[in-house]
């Protein structure tokens, strides 16, 4: 059971297992407690770059504020874009980002997003009556300018590298106008009426979009359907003449929240029933991490609520499972794949900068091991998982940045994307974690159980990539990391730890929380490397294999 002692001094313990070298700590330690087994041997499937997407919104400072500034603003941009943020993306090679929502793109049209920005019109927001914002007055959050629209959209995509992914209006919107937008996306200038409209803003060139949400959480703000009523709009959307264009649709799903086994399977049932099944690509699910009490807080939560909120994101890898085996009941050969568009830490709110940045939450190490330990779940399910969205990419829940003005800084989230970046690509192979578990008392004071290590591991060309998150508060894990179908010849690592685990980069202090590179482990052919992994860490072991 973790003390509250253990709790203050753990950021100190950990910070001193950090900068120890294994050597020296090899004295002074018994053996190691833990073993990591990577199986090379044994391949999962290829780590879709997609893994490690990013969800923008129309919501609180997420565009407007965040990443959008406008081009005839004083702080640097690219076209209106944030160019320092821009840049620091781009960094992390993203793969996909998601857009316009989330909630609000099932009241979004994208109709009013295109054309001279000037003579766009000026919207509600679905996000405007929200208790939090209405209590600001009347904040320009509540409604929507439609100053980013489908082409700034698309020019941030390609100043970062990223895909882009579209989510469909269903609730608000028939399916002619989701024909038109995918027109005025991908149909060649020249052709249509839609393409010329594009061409004529300066985009002769096709945008190319492959991916297509079909509504958002159609269960609930997306027009709280039924799970058959929700697949005839599944079907009256995707289903017969929607032109390809020559960007190989793929259409993903509302899939379910959480753990809501009867969304999948009716839905998918009524799919089948229709011969449908077969447009469809993949299948959303969303999970939000949360903790009760002062775990509920971003900054000011205790023990209890580190480890209540580590086990609630832990469980989308049972959700993963549980959903990926309900699908099989109507798609016996696994077509359709998992798509996890909207996951991250949710906590009561605590703006850094804004009140109107609605859902605005700092971001410590226990957001970091959030999305470690995700990142690391979904790539020991490459083979089921084919797309996911950090939820969200600026200003909100899970950001990556945060900014103030002119300002932008990275959070430890954006770190840990940094550390797995590597990952992408690559393929993932079985990896066995030993290590003792972590207990602690639930707010019922019954006792709680969670992994002592967890992690994720990766091959591309002679370089293995080993992700791992140490969630004990107090305790450095010494640990034997042993390769199968391989011989280690160096190794690099790269730890983010902090001295206090309520540390956070802020305005003032952007780099209170960084990944460190430190003292790499002896490394003895045919021998296991020593590691010590500090306690409320992630850690990145690069390993360059022997010929
Ligand atoms: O990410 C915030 C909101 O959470 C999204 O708009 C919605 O899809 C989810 O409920």
């Amino acid at each position: 059971m973790t003390t509250r002692r253990q709790f203050v001094g753990a950021a100190a313990a950990g910070m001193a297992a950090a900068v120890m070298p294994a050597r020296a700590r090899r004295r002074r330690a018994s053996a190691a407690d833990a073993r990591i087994d990577v199986l090379l041997d044994e391949p999962i499937g290829t780590i879709a770059p997609e893994l490690h997407g990013h969800f923008v919104e129309h919501l609180g400072g997420v565009v407007y504020d965040g990443l959008w500034v406008g081009e005839d603003s004083p702080i640097p941009n690219v076209g209106g874009i944030r160019r320092d943020l821009a840049e620091a993306l781009r960094r992390l090679k993203p793969a996909v980002i998601r857009w316009p929502g989330g909630c609000f793109a099932d009241s979004y049209d994208w109709r009013d997003g295109v054309g001279p920005r000037s003579q766009r019109p000026r919207r509600t927001s679905f996000w405007g009556d929200d208790p939090q914002l209405k209590s600001l007055g009347d904040v320009p959050q509540r409604y929507e300018p439609n100053a980013f629209g489908t082409s700034e959209f698309m020019h941030f995509c390609r100043l970062v590298g990223a895909q882009p992914y579209l989510a469909v209006n269903v609730r608000t919107l028939p399916a002619q106008a989701f024909m038109q937008w995918l027109d005025y996306c991908n149909a060649p200038a020249g052709t249509t009426t839609l393409a010329d409209l594009r061409a004529a803003g300066g985009d002769t060139d096709p945008f190319g979009v492959r991916y297509w949400g079909i509504g958002n959480e159609s269960w609930g703000c997306g027009g709280n359907f039924r799970p058959e009523e929700y697949a005839e709009e599944l079907r009256r959307f995707t289903t017969w003449a929607v032109p390809e264009l020559g960007a190989s649709l793929a259409f993903i799903g509302s899939g379910p929240s959480g753990g809501d086994a009867d969304w999948t399977r009716r839905a998918f049932a009524a799919l089948a029933e229709r011969g449908a099944l077969d447009r469809l690509w993949g299948w959303a699910l969303h999970h939000y991490a949360g903790a009760e009490g002062a775990g509920a807080d971003a900054l000011a939560f205790d023990a209890r609520g580190w480890y209540d909120l580590l086990a609630s994101a832990d469980r989308v890898g049972a959700l993963i499972d549980l959903h990926w085996q309900v699908m099989q009941e109507s798609d016996q050969a696994h077509r359709v794949k998992l798509v996890v568009d909207e996951w991250g830490a949710w906590h009561t709110t605590h703006p850094l900068a804004d009140p109107s940045h609605l859902f605005e939450s700092q971001s410590t190490m226990r957001d970091a091991l959030v999305a470690g330990l995700t990142l690391d779940t979904f790539h020991r399910h490459a083979d089921k998982v084919a797309l996911a969205c950090d939820a969200q990419l600026a200003n909100c829940i899970q950001a990556l940045f945060f900014t103030n003005g002119a300002r932008t800084i990275t959070t430890p989230t954006y770190h840990v994307f940094d550390l797995y970046a590597g990952h992408q690509g690559a393929s993932a192979v079985r990896t066995v974690f030993t290590a003792p578990d972590v207990t602690w008392a639930g707010a019922d004071n019954a006792a709680r159980r969670l992994w002592g290590l967890a992690g994720s591991a990766s091959l591309s060309g002679r370089t293995v990539t080993l992700t791992v998150t140490n969630p004990h508060l107090a305790e450095p894990r010494e640990t034997e990391i042993a390769l199968r179908g391989g011989t280690a010849r160096g190794v690099r690592v790269t730890t983010l730890a902090a001295r206090d685990v309520h540390d956070a980069n802020t305005f003032e202090r952007p780099d209170a929380v960084v990944p460190k590179a430190i003292e790499a482990p002896a490394v003895t052919a045919g021998r296991a490397i020593t590691l010590v992994f500090p306690a409320a860490s992630v850690t990145k072991v690069e390993i360059d294999l022997g010929s």
